[in-house]
């Protein structure tokens, strides 16, 4: 079974000294069934607001978020896994107890968890770190963390936080192209933000382009690079890449005049 997303009129405000701010305004987006989509924009412009809000860490002050049809706005959907800016690992686990965290969650017994876990650790190059703490790790590392902890409970729709950021390029490389592979081949729905234009190019299905102050969607671009390649490295080099890149980077560069 896959599953859809639907953001519905988003607004947020927060509150400052003399009344309110707007972060988010009448913000409307929705990633279909099996679809990758990324919202870009520039640092500041509400991305990790919307996503808080989507996965139900944040209520929005306005608007809805369904999965499906549903309203799910306010709560964590069962359906939604997500990988945060931050780590947020504990220190006192392991890693490999950090990355069963959400297996146990959702009752999994712990030996088939752990056996679970400890089949992504090569992949993500942490293979000998099982027992390690994270303060012993690295950004990157604790990143991959990360995406394992949210990546072995299988989520039927992925939502992702530049969730690369911290790792170096040939390892972006590879993970996001492991990604792509996993998400076309079990017909995932992933939502990934970012400020990376090329992960964005490179990965998507679809683009969101936002502007701030407050965020509101300015373009919407449906990439097709030609090409049905999952590596990101030939995705990269496909022909259309460049002129999917400018528009974005053109979309962006209107967006902060306007802000
Ligand atoms: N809890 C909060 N209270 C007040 N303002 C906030 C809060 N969280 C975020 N903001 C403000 O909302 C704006 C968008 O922030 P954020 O969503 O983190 O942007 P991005 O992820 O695109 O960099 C920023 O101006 C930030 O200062
Ligand atoms: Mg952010």
């Amino acid at each position: 079974m896959t599953y859809s997303l639907e953001v519905v009129s988003i607004g947020k405000e927060y509150p400052t000294a003399r009344g309110t701010t707007a972060v988010l305004r009448g913000l409307t987006l929705h990633a279909d069934r099996g679809e990758f989509i990324s919202i870009v924009g520039p640092s500041g412009c509400g991305k990790s607001t919307l996503f808080n809000i989507i996965t139900g860490l944040v209520p929005p002050t306005s608007g809805a978020v369904r999965v499906n049809g549903q309203d799910v706005t306010g709560s964590t959907s069962e359906h939604i896994g997500y990988v945060l800016q931050k780590d947020l690992l504990f220190p006192w686990r392991t890693v490999l107890e950090n990355v069963i965290l959400g297996l146990e969650v959702r009752g999994t017994r712990k030996k088939e968890a752990r056996d679970r876990a400890r089949q992504l650790f090569a992949a993500y190059k942490l293979e000998g770190y099982e027992d390690k703490y994270p303060a012993d790790l690295s950004g990157g590392m604790r990143q991959r963390a990360a995406l394992m902890r949210t990546m072995v409970t299988d989520p039927d729709i992925i939502l992702m936080d530049e969730a690369y950021k911290a790792l170096d390029y040939p390892l972006k490389i590879a993970l996001e192209s492991e990604l792509l592979e996993t998400a076309r081949a079990a017909d995932k729905t992933v939502v990934a933000v970012t400020h990376d234009i090329e992960e964005a190019v490179t990965m998507s299905d679809r683009v969101y382009v936002l502007k701030a102050h407050p965020g509101e969607i300015v373009h919407e671009l449906h990439i097709d690079l030609g090409t049905t390649s999952t590596d990101i490295n030939e995705r990269r080099l496909a022909p259309r890449f460049n002129e999917f890149y400018e528009k974005i980077w053109r979309g962006i560069g209107q967006s902060a005049a306007v802000a």
